[in-house]
């Protein structure tokens, strides 16, 4: 039996098509704008209408090339992220800003760079699971102290909803008080730490919005293209296994949301085509199978 999915989900008030766009990858595209803003009306014309950014990515590369690529009469729901700010000349490209006046800060930075007055949705990064660092010293922020500054800067109209990414089963239900729109944390067929967080989203009408659904493009993680039944699947529905890995994730839960990274157009235009593909019964219990592996692992 082949199992359909919802071409759409809602998400933040909204209904969105599940497939959306990852703007990390844009940063690659540094050197020719023109290419980056082709790259995203592309995505508008294969029906994304939900792009995920950060200040941070490509130090406001992203988010400058949004603001110049997508329009109003788009209807693109933007969503951006606050806990880390870019960090030019740093050790690493970003360092962490947990504080909640960095948090605000963060907030009229994304407005600015953005060029609109009000963010749709906002996730909150904390650093409590998934991979990448962890915070100390003055970064060691309590998860309340932040959901007061989210939640202010909501009522004060600055951001629609708010999100949480890197974030544990505890995290959530403490903040689920606040109102919690989407929860980002790393997530694909080869790493299902969160299964249980997954189905807590579920039954709350939280989207799930997982990031490195293809394991992302750090080679310590693993990757959905490197399993030998992903390659088995797609070869027998004439796919790529990238697609494979994809439609998984749409298969797995309706409140599920995808925003693969790409900066190639023919990637991009696969992404997209991945929202139309069934599995069926037999598919999904041979990738069910497929050992999952940690993404918990430092990759700065
Ligand atoms: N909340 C957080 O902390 C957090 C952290 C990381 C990322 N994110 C968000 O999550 C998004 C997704 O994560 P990601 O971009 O790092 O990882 P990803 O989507 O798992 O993988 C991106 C990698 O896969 C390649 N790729 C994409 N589509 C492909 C296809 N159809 N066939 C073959 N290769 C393909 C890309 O290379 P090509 O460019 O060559 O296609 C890139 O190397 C990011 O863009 C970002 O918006 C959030």
């Amino acid at each position: 039996m082949t199992t359909p999915t919802a071409r759409t989900a809602p998400f933040a008030g909204r209904t969105v098509s599940r497939v959306g766009y990852g703007a990390l990858q844009l940063e690659r595209l540094h050197h020719s704008r023109d290419e980056a803003v082709a790259l995203l009306r592309r995505a508008v014309e294969l029906g994304v209408d939900h792009v995920d950014t950060a200040q941070f990515y490509g130090f406001g590369f992203a988010n400058r090339v949004i603001r110049e690529a997508l329009h109003p009469e788009d209807g693109v729901l933007v969503v951006t992220k606050v806990g880390a700010d870019p960090d030019p000349g740093g050790p690493m490209p970003l360092r962490l800003a947990q504080r909640p006046e960095q948090l605000r800060a963060s907030v009229e930075e994304n407005l600015r760079s953005l060029g609109v007055d009000r963010l749709p949705v906002v996730n909150l990064r904390r650093l409590d699971s998934g991979p990448g660092l962890r915070p100390d010293g003055d970064q060691l922020v309590d998860l309340d102290d932040q959901l007061d500054v989210m939640t202010a800067l909501r009522d004060e109209g600055k951001i629609g909803a708010i999100g949480l990414s890197c974030v544990t089963l505890d995290g959530l239900r403490r903040a689920l008080p606040a109102g919690i729109a989407c929860v980002q944390n790393a997530y694909s067929l080869v790493s299902r730490d969160d299964e249980e967080l997954l189905r807590l989203c579920a039954a709350e009408g939280i989207a799930w919005v997982p990031f490195f659904p293809l394991g992302g493009s750090f080679p310590a993680l693993p990757k959905v293209t490197d399993e030998p039944a992903v390659h088995a699947v797609a070869e027998s529905l004439g796919v790529t296994p990238s697609q494979v890995g994809l439609a998984w994730l749409l298969h797995r839960a309706p409140n599920v949301l995808l925003i693969p990274g790409t900066a190639d157009p023919a990637h991009l235009e696969a992404n997209t085509a991945a929202g139309r593909i069934a599995l069926d019964a037999a598919a999904l219990a041979a990738l069910d199978a497929i050992e999952s592996r940690s993404a918990d692992v430092p990759i700065g």
